[in-house]
């Protein structure tokens, strides 16, 4: 259920253990696509796996679930409102195959949610189908890889899985040993979703240190501080880190101090970003008597992606645009964007006055830049 970035390719990766798939999606565009074998991601050595599961007949996208062995969530969990977890993805996906569900099913959850998401998620289950209590295996095992290098991630990662019970937890790690080759850790469902929240809530607060720490060396004048420490950038974005945190913060309020305080940094740090380039425009227009065109190199929310979710570079452009700044957005790995019109690399940098990194691409560090335009660089390209 769900053929995004984490349910396509483990559908891809499940055919091609010859393993038939009935991938669904409730975008009519996405299952069109992967039934011509293409796809509508960007993620590398993902499309002939596609391609080779659809040809063999192991891979099929439809708009519904049918009856199956086991049933896969990968759908969405975004934030609503104040930052709290929208789960209505993964319950309206749950109700969507709960009819087809036998005995002898194997039901997993992989989306990020919050603790006790797959004990409601049993309960709608068994509100249901109360026939079914006792007999059908419920698991969360939460995905983990690392976008640009999921095909391999998928296979290699250590997994965490945790059942509802201990008969779920065995199916699971029984399934999920047909494909994975790194280990897999039994444990129960709400420690397998805390794991994936710690992960990325860890990761946070140490970027937020690293950012809250560039703001305090700029101030200082230090270019470089002589510690071993995250890289700063100019926020946290994508799905996970940006996101998964508020899931602790918003169930435990009293006590997540750091993580939500890391939250607040990292998205001031977008903020003190966007002040900073003010700024230099403004110094620019003082000295120049006009404005200054802006070249906005990387919209992504990391490097050589093309992932722009909950992404700061793109949040920093599009203030930039709501500002009326003469900007040139590039993304080398978007070719469209709905609302920006995007520039090619090297034009911008020649076009541009102020010429601001926002994301580290591997092809910006061979780029050549004059020496009298003005480099804003917020991610240390090449470094
Ligand atoms: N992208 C990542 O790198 C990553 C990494 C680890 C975990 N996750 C988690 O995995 C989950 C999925 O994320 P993603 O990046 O694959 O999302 P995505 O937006 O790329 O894909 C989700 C897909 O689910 C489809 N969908 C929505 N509701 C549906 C339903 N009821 N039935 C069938 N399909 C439905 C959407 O149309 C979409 O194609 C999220 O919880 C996310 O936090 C993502």
């Amino acid at each position: 259920m769900g053929l995004g970035y984490i349910g396509l390719p483990t559908a891809a990766l499940i055919a091609s253990r010859k393993i038939k798939v009935h991938g669904v999606d409730v975008n009519q565009h996405v299952v069109d696509t992967i039934n011509k074998g293409k796809i509508h991601i960007v993620e590398p050595d993902l499309d002939g796996l596609v391609h080779h599961g659809v040809q063999q007949g192991f891979l099929v996208a439809a708009p519904e679930p049918k009856k199956a062995d086991v049933f896969l969530i990968a759908v969405p969990t975004p934030f609503k409102g104040d930052h709290e977890p929208d789960t209505t993805y993964v319950e309206k996906a749950t109700s969507m195959v709960v009819p087809f569900l036998r005995e002898g099913n194997l039901f997993i959850l992989e989306s990020t949610s919050p603790v006790g998401t797959t004990e409601k998620l049993a309960a709608i289950i068994f509100k249901e189908r109360p026939t079914l209590k006792g007999k059908i295996s419920i698991a969360y095992c939460p995905e983990r890889v690392l976008p640009g290098s999921v095909i391999h991630e998928l296979q290699q990662n250590d997994r965490v899985i945790g059942g509802i019970d201990t008969r779920s937890t065995e199916a699971a790690i029984a399934f999920y040993s047909r494909f994975v080759k790194g280990a897999l850790h039994k444990t129960n469902a709400r420690t397998a979703e805390m794991c994936k929240l710690t992960e990325n809530a860890y990761r946070d607060v140490n970027i937020a240190f690293a950012n809250e720490l560039s703001i305090i060396c700029d101030k200082a004048g230090i270019k470089h501080p002589r510690v071993k420490i995250l890289k700063p950038g100019p926020g946290v974005g994508g799905h996970c880190i940006a996101v998964d945190p508020w899931f602790i913060v918003s169930d435990f309020k009293e006590d997540a101090k750091i993580i939500k305080q890391a939250r607040l940094t990292n998205n001031y740090k977008r903020d003190w970003v966007i002040e900073k380039i003010k700024a230099a425009a403004a110094a620019f227009k003082k000295k120049n008597k006009r404005g200054a065109v802006i070249a906005c190199m990387g919209l992504a929310y990391k490097p050589n992606i093309d992932d722009l979710r909950e992404s700061p570079a793109l949040e920093i452009v599009h203030e930039l645009q709501r500002l009326k700044f003469k900007i040139l957005p590039v993304e080398p790995n978007v070719s469209k964007h709905g609302k920006l019109t995007i520039a090619d690399a090297e034009s911008a940098v020649a076009e541009a006055d102020i010429i601001v990194f926002l994301v580290a691409h591997r092809s910006f560090e061979k780029i050549s830049i004059q020496k009298d335009k003005v480099v804003l660089d917020f991610c240390g390209v090449g470094k």
